[in-house]
């Protein structure tokens, strides 16, 4: 029998980014003890990272913006495959939290007049994105982290959980171990919320940080629950290409809020080319209007000019770049000039330090005197657990999942801006659903088995007992290889099939990893776990890649370049554990009622 330590507690919240905190917040605020564990330090979460702002339709800058635009914009982004329940959701209640966030202590940008100031974003019609420089995610965590800890929630910090404990088809509690010293801790819950973050590690190019393997979405696929929309994966157009050692990490889509320019290195300025005809419309029809949009954005004055090319939908303008350096007009790090130079210095200073000072720093390149190389890095995964849009219940009794681990909220491509209102929307509904379901069991505590517990010790420390095993760190090589070069921006049938079969052969070598030392301060034997959650969501999003056969916000295929509205716009792709393999379904899209499509038959939506 293993030796842990235990811990009770009504509701676990596993992860400490922006929904974690505010589902553990949430479920504290109603009594319940309540603890959070994060894999990191606490505050160090990957919701530091996110930097343009949180969208929420205020109205403080455009006053015609309201819910109904957002939601609009939200389900016009996702190609219309979002969750609209989700969707309506969050456009909704977005402002509340935001406010709810001021009030806890959030310091915004201010508009002249004091309210809070909100830029533009790609895919958003108006200016709808509240920000704090570009360090907004760094201000929430701080403000949801104050709340949290003088509420009085448990923190276990460095921790990560390897398997989720179950009492018939009920949670009953969380399994796992410090990553410092390897001892193990199981908590006892009768709720679960995973609020994790995304599977960006699974690609050689990532704006994602250290945390981002999948834990969440294996942690509920095994559990039993579902993993929806798996094949859509967002590369953000804008991420550093130089030097290598920094590649892949965000140049804030704020800089392109505020005005920056794309050119290739012939210095055409590219992206009309790529706006899809739909939307030609919206955006600025020559230079001349582009810039009138700039200038009028920075006198804070009304003007009719329509926003630059350059806020089109990001997988849109990663499609366009990626095309500009494959076809020969990339620049000499395989990018393209992102450039905001000719605005004023101190302003760009002001209004993008963490930019500034990102590519003084680490590249030498002063953004105020010349352009930035960027190129497309993989950012989010819009495909996750099935959850309850209301509860944020997936489908096993006691599992709720928030923030990116969750599906449906963003559909097939997800707008800038709306994960931070995301975390906070659906992390405050997890973390109500999650205190719900607790208080309904009263008493009753569900009982953790001792033989699942020593299965989960079993399977942590083979690794460590395997002599001669494969290195954890060459069969992550090869699945970053695989999924980049198969499963990457552009897509087609033979390289899926292909991924698959390489992806299958590479299970064994995740069977057969091994690594030397002790559980102490071993990255090794903690690479070793991860690559068990990393398989399930790159084999997850290679079938439903696969299976897909249209083009759909950012899943493009070479094969299928049209969107089909009439058969795939109507499924959600469905991924679920069947014995050791993986079952494919397509299920049925929720019907959105009749007052809410009538949203896309009028010009614009009224607003309250
Ligand atoms: O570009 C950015 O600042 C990223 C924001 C987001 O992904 O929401």
């Amino acid at each position: 029998m293993a030796n842990y330590e235990t811990h009770e507690h009504d509701v676990i919240v596993v992860g400490a980014g922006g929904a974690g905190l505010r589902a553990a917040i949430e479920a504290s605020s109603q009594g319940l003890s309540v603890g959070l564990v994060c894999k990191s330090l606490l505050g160090k979460a990957h919701t530091v990272m996110a930097e343009g702002g949180i969208a929420a339709a205020l109205a403080n800058v455009d006053a015609q913006d309201g819910w109904e635009t957002h939601f609009k914009d939200t389900m016009n982004g996702g190609k219309m495959l979002n969750n609209w329940r989700m969707a309506q959701l969050h456009a909704q209640e977005a402002p509340d939290r935001v406010r709810e966030l001021e009030r806890w202590g959030a310091v915004f940008d201010r508009t002249k007049e004091g309210r809070i100031l909100q830029r533009a974003f790609g895919g958003h019609k108006w200016k709808r994105l509240c920000h704090v420089g570009d360090r907004t995610g760094l201000e929430m965590i701080r403000t949801l982290q104050d709340r949290g800890v003088h509420q009085g929630i448990n923190v276990y910090m460095e921790c990560t959980i390897s398997k989720l404990l179950k009492d018939g088809e009920r949670i009953s509690g969380a399994f796992g171990y410090f990553r410092e010293d390897g001892r193990y801790v199981l908590f006892k819950t009768k709720a679960v919320v995973l609020a994790t973050g995304g599977v960006g590690k699974i690609y050689p190019v990532t704006s994602n940080s250290w945390e981002y393997t999948a834990d969440g979405h294996a942690l509920a696929y095994e559990a039993g629950a579902d993993l929806i929309d798996m094949e859509f994966v967002q590369f953000h157009p804008t991420g550093m290409v130089w030097p290598p050692g920094v590649r892949g990490l965000l140049v804030t889509e704020g800089v392109r809020g505020e005005g920056g320019i794309l050119r290739n290195s012939k210095g055409d300025r590219f992206m009309w080319k790529y706006l899809p005809e739909a939307t030609k419309h919206e955006f600025a029809a020559d230079e001349k209007e582009a810039q009138e949009w700039v200038s009028a954005t920075l006198e804070g004055r009304k003007s009719e000019a329509r926003r630059p090319p350059e806020l089109s939908t990001r997988d849109n303008v990663a499609r366009a770049i990626y095309t500009e350096v494959k076809e020969g007009r990339g620049t000499e790090h395989g990018g393209v000039f992102l450039d905001i130079s000719y605005l004023d210095a101190d302003r760009v200073k002001k209004k993008l330090p963490s930019m500034y000072h990102q590519f003084k720093d680490l590249a030498d390149v002063d953004i105020t005197a010349g352009p930035m190389e960027v190129g497309p890095t993989c950012h989010y995964i819009m495909g996750g657990v099935r959850v309850d849009a209301d509860t944020a219940e997936s489908l096993v009794p006691g599992l709720f999942a928030a923030g990116e681990c969750a599906g449906g909220m963003h559909g097939a491509n997800r707008l800038g801006g709306n994960s931070l209102s995301d975390l906070v929307v659906f992390g405050r509904r997890a973390g109500a659903g999650a205190a719900e379901y607790a208080k309904k069991l009263g008493a009753s505590q569900p009982t953790v088995h001792e033989r699942d517990i020593d299965a989960a010790v079993e399977e942590l420390e083979a690794p460590l007992s395997r002599t001669g095993g494969k290195n954890p760190y060459d069969v992550q090589k090869k699945m970053h290889e695989i999924m980049s070069t198969y499963v990457g921006i552009f897509r087609d049938e033979k390289d899926m099939e292909t991924g698959i079969a390489k992806l299958e052969e590479l299970k064994k070598d995740i069977a057969e990893v091994g690594v030397a030392g002790s559980k102490l301060y071993n990255p090794g034997w903690h690479l070793c776990r991860d690559l068990k959650n990393m398989i399930v969501a790159a084999e997850a999003i290679a079938r439903s890649a696969h299976s897909r056969k249209e083009s759909r916000g950012a899943h493009s295929r070479l094969d299928y370049p049209n969107t089909d509205k009439e058969k795939w716009g109507k499924v959600n792709t469905s991924c679920s554990k069947d014995g050791d393999k993986m079952k494919l379904e397509h299920t049925a899209l929720p019907t959105m009622p009749d007052d809410l499509r009538a949203f896309f038959e009028q010009k614009e939506p009224a607003h309250a």
